[in-house]
């Protein structure tokens, strides 16, 4: 093929991946039917030892000592949802743009909407192509949004939007959601991926040059991944990710990524008529279920960004009727859960290969994080033996492959939280009990473990 002629190649509208033929499959994102041909027009061949040299008459770099740190670009405008604020790190930050993604129905348009009724002092310019004004009309009088400061408009034309903007110069511009915007420069679909990277950029760079922040939002495909080019979440300040089953209440706002704070800090929510309400106290609120009296069910503390949430894990364990016994957990990893059961099985002997073992986390929380694998291993104890874990015990630490109990971070914290809630024995790994002697844990008691051949004396009859 001629060096500067036209060339023809096959992309993946989901994933952006090229493939020089079509095929059914993309075997990037295991989407079928995505591939889609496209005409790449020849690139001006530029030999760079035929530029002319740029001759500079003064440097254009600048000493970083030099450069005026202006404080007025930093600052926040608080949305007056604290649980929102504390995902984001303290407030939306000017100029800045965010992309909420989440699954469909999740509520991304309903927390949106309580931002627009919580920020009187600011005037928000809320865009929907999704919806008609009647339709958000609707969800705004159930949710009590009715401002003078809030602007609605039925528009998916870059271009419009981004004009409407420069005539109401709002604070904050909401776009709900990406997949229906489109740029009128270039031919393919709505939700096709250069339509949604495109008017991504120019959303961007019209934010980057105002004062106005962004909220885009994004739907998720199947696999839970923003649809839509991975790119999306590279060109944007802050990546908000909205979790939470949809069959249960509690709804968690995630940070996945942030150029102005931490990625740790989850906002939660609980989802009622009146939208989405902030759960303040969601140790209180995720424990508040909690049944008395039975076995498989611990208490364990996680690690929250600045937070310690404790959470309750459940464990099934009964006899199989398959030739493999199955495992399945929620909230825990898989792979995690599999360690944890041969940890188990070699040290304490108590063997699961004729049982099927199902693992649970209520409220829809995911524990991520090492320090809730004691807990772990007691729900399976507890569930296997048929003994219960007393109601008020609380487990933390890490366990290793051989057993051991491992130290964990922020134990005060972790130590603290549960004391608050009224929890009267946590057990500890054994090297940080020492470091616990000073705290004052309103007379609960801190129980060390070395290994997890000291945990039968924690269950309420010494079967174990
Ligand atoms: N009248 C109601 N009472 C209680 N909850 C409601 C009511 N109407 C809607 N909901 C809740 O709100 C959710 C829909 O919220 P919302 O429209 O904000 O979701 P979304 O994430 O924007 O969805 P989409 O991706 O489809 O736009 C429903 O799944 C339901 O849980
Ligand atoms: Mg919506």
């Amino acid at each position: 093929m001629a060096k500067n002629s036209t060339k023809v190649v096959h992309v993946c509208t989901n994933c952006g991946f090229e493939y020089s033929k079509w095929q059914g499959k993309c075997y990037e994102c295991g989407s079928w039917n995505t591939i889609e041909e496209k005409v790449v027009l020849p690139e001006k061949a530029v030999n760079p030892y035929q530029r002319p040299k740029i001759n500079l008459v003064e440097n254009l770099s600048t000493p970083i000592s030099k450069i005026k740190a202006d404080r007025s670009g930093e600052s926040r405008y608080k949305t007056g949802i604290s649980e929102f604020d504390r995902a984001v790190g303290g407030g939306i930050v000017k100029s800045s743009v965010i992309l909420l993604s989440g699954e469909p129905g999740i509520g991304k348009s309903t927390i949106l909407l309580q931002i627009c009724k919580k920020m009187t002092d600011n005037k928000i310019l809320y865009v929907s192509g999704e919806e008609s004004a009647t339709q958000i009309k609707l969800r705004a009088e159930r949710l009590g949004v009715d401002g003078e400061n809030v602007h609605l408009l039925c528009e998916t034309d870059v271009d419009v939007i981004l004009a409407e903007a420069d005539a109401l110069k709002p604070d904050l511009l909401i776009i709900d959601s990406i997949q229906t915007v489109f740029s009128p420069e270039i031919s393919s679909i709505s939700g096709s991926i250069t339509q949604v990277k495109t008017s991504a950029m120019t959303l961007i760079n019209a934010t980057k040059k105002s004062d106005m922040a962004t909220v885009i939002v994004g739907h998720v495909n199947k696999d839970g991944a923003i649809a839509g080019p991975k790119v999306l979440e590279h060109m944007v300040d802050v990546v908000l990710s909205f979790e939470g089953e949809r069959t249960q209440s509690y709804r968690l706002i995630r940070a996945a990524k942030n150029r102005y704070g931490s990625t740790n800090e989850i906002g939660v929510f609980e989802m009622s008529d009146a939208g989405l309400e902030e759960v303040t106290d969601p140790s209180r609120a995720l424990l508040s279920e909690k049944p008395k009296n039975v076995s498989g069910s611990c208490t364990v503390c996680i690690l929250e960004g600045s937070r310690s949430i404790l959470a309750e894990v459940q464990a099934l364990v009964s006899k199989t009727v398959f030739p493999s016994p199955k495992r399945m957990s929620t909230g825990v990893d898989y792979n995690r859960l599999s360690i944890l059961i041969a940890v188990v099985e070699k040290r304490l002997g108590i063997f699961f290969s004729t049982q099927d073992v199902y693992l649970n986390v209520t409220g829809g929380l995911r524990l991520d994080e090492p320090s809730s694998d004691l807990g772990i291993v007691m729900a399976l104890i507890s569930a296997y033996r048929d003994i219960e874990i007393p109601d008020n015990l609380v487990a933390i630490g890490e366990v290793g492959l051989s057993g051991e109990v491992r130290s964990v971070s922020f134990i005060e914290s972790r130590v603290k939280e549960a004391a608050r809630l009224g929890f009267r024995r946590i057990v500890v790994p054994h090297r940080l009990a020492p470091k616990l002697e000073k705290l004052d844990l309103e007379g609960a008691e801190i129980v060390p473990v070395k290994s997890v051949y000291d945990l039968g004396k924690m269950f309420a009859s010494d079967k174990a």
